[in-house]
C-alpha cells in the first residue's frame, strides 16, 4: 500500500471547533460580532494585557499599522527582501517606499548589522520579519529603532508562539502584525491580529477596519477617516478561539519534530540547516538550503513522486516583476537572493507523526542522491 501524501503543512482543527462554527453558523450572527470579541480578549490576554484588534488577514493588519503610524506618500520603510511579498506591498499600497537590507545568512532575517546604514532622513519605519517564526533579535532591533526615532511593525505573521526572553512575541514592543492564513501555526482560515502601541487609539484601529465608520448612542453615524473593509466575522473567530486552546501543545510537537530532524538528517548529505533554536522559535517552518548546484525544481518534483509535499518560501521578493520595475536588480541582496534560491520547506505541521519525519527523511536521501 502506498503511504498518502504528506503535504508541507496542514492545519488541525477539532472537532469541538467544528462544534463551534457550526453553533455560529445556526446563531444568526455570522459576522463580527460576540466570537470577535472574546478572540480579541483572549489575544489580549496571550499578549500580557495590551490592546488586540482582529482583522480578515495578516496584510490587512500591516496595511493598518502603516496608516496608524502615519506612514505614507515620501516616507521610506525599511524591511527584508526574503519574506513573504505582503510584507513590502504594504509598503507600497500606503505610497511609501520600499527600502530592502539584505539579510543574516544565520538567521536569515534582516541583518542588524546593515541596518544602521540604511536608515536616512525619510525612513520612518522599519519592518522586521519573523521568518519561519525564528525572532529578530528585539534587544538589538528596539536599541537601532530608538536611536532613529523610528516605528516598528513586527511583522510577526508567521511568529505566532515564539518567544522574546521567555515572553510572548506580541507582549511587548510597537505595533505586532500576525496572520492567522491556513498555513500558520494559529489559524481562522484567513484572518490577522494587530497588537497596538500605548500611544494609538483602538478606536481608530476599529474605524480604519471598517469604512471610517465611528456610531454613537442614539444611533447615528460619522465617517471621519477613510477606512478599508477588513473585519474579521465570527465564524473564522471562533476558530480563532478553538485554535487557541491547543497552542503550547502545536509548538511542543512542531519543536519535538524540528529536533527530529536535527537528529536525522545527516550532515553528509550537504544540506544547510536553520539554526537550532529550541528557546524562542515556534518552528513554524524547516527549512534546509539545498546543497549549491542542486535543481531545485528536480528536488520538488522528485520529493512529490515519493509523495511528499515540499514548500519554496521565498524567492527574494526584489526580483520580482513588479520590484524589478521599481529598480531592484540580481546582485542587490547576494544573501537573500541565495537563500532564496537554495530555500526549500519540508513538512512540519502538530498532527505529523515521527514516523512521517523518517519518511521525508529518506526521500530527501534518494532524492539528493539522484541529482
Ligand atoms: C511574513 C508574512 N507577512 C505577511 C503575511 C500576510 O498574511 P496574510 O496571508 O494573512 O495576509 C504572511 C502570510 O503568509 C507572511 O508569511
Amino acid at each position: 500500500m502506498t503511504a498518502p501524501f504528506l503535504p508541507f503543512t496542514r492545519p488541525s482543527i477539532d472537532e469541538e471547533t467544528i462544534a463551534e462554527v457550526a453553533n455560529v453558523l445556526r446563531s444568526g450572527w455570522i459576522t463580527s460580532g460576540p466570537k470577535v470579541q472574546a478572540f480579541e480578549a483572549a489575544l489580549s490576554d496571550y499578549c500580557g494585557g495590551r490592546p488586540v484588534r482582529v482583522f480578515n488577514s495578516g496584510t490587512a493588519t500591516l496595511e493598518v499599522a502603516l496608516r496608524l503610524a502615519k506612514v505614507g506618500a515620501g516616507a521610506t520603510v525599511i524591511t527584508t527582501p526574503l519574506t513573504w511579498v505582503a510584507t513590502a506591498n504594504v509598503i507600497l499600497e500606503v505610497g511609501a517606499t520600499p527600502v530592502f537590507v539584505d539579510i543574516d545568512p544565520v538567521t536569515r532575517n534582516i541583518d542588524l548589522d546593515l541596518l544602521d546604514d540604511a536608515i536616512t532622513a525619510e525612513t520612518r519605519a522599519v519592518i522586521p520579519v519573523d521568518l519561519a517564526g525564528l525572532p529578530v533579535d528585539r534587544d538589538r532591533l528596539y536599541a537601532i529603532a530608538a536611536k532613529h526615532n523610528l516605528r516598528v511593525i513586527e511583522d510577526a505573521a508567521q511568529a505566532f508562539g515564539s518567544q522574546w526572553h521567555g515572553k510572548p512575541i506580541g507582549s511587548s514592543g510597537d505595533f505586532v502584525s500576525f496572520s492567522f492564513h491556513a498555513n500558520k501555526n494559529l489559524t481562522t482560515g484567513e484572518g490577522g491580529a494587530l497588537v497596538l502601541p500605548a500611544d494609538i487609539d483602538p478606536a481608530l484601529c476599529e474605524r480604519l477596519r471598517l469604512q471610517g465608520v465611528k456610531r454613537f448612542p442614539d444611533g447615528s453615524m460619522d465617517v471621519d477617516v477613510l477606512g478599508g473593509k477588513s473585519n474579521l466575522t465570527d465564524i473564522a473567530a471562533a476558530i480563532g478561539l478553538g485554535q487557541l486552546k491547543h497552542l503550547a501543545a502545536f509548538t511542543e510537537r512542531r519543536r519535538a519534530l524540528a529536533r527530529r530532524y536535527f537528529e536525522r538528517l545527516d550532515p553528509s548529505l550537504g544540506l544547510e540547516l536553520p539554526p537550532a533554536n529550541f528557546e524562542n522559535s515556534n518552528w513554524h517552518m524547516f527549512q534546509p538550503l539545498l546543497p549549491d548546484g542542486t535543481d531545485r525544481g528536480a528536488f520538488v518534483a522528485a520529493m512529490k513522486e515519493r509523495g511528499i509535499g515540499v514548500g519554496v518560501h521565498y524567492p527574494a521578493l526584489h526580483l520580482f516583476s513588479l520590484y524589478r520595475k521599481l529598480g531592484f536588480a540580481p546582485g542587490d541582496f547576494p544573501v537573500a537572493e541565495d537563500i532564496g534560491r537554495r530555500t526549500v520547506t519540508l513538512p512540519l505541521f502538530p498532527a505529523m507523526t515521527d514516523d512521517d519525519v523518517e519518511r521525508v527523511v529518506e526521500a530527501v536521501k534518494k532524492c539528493l542522491a539522484n541529482r
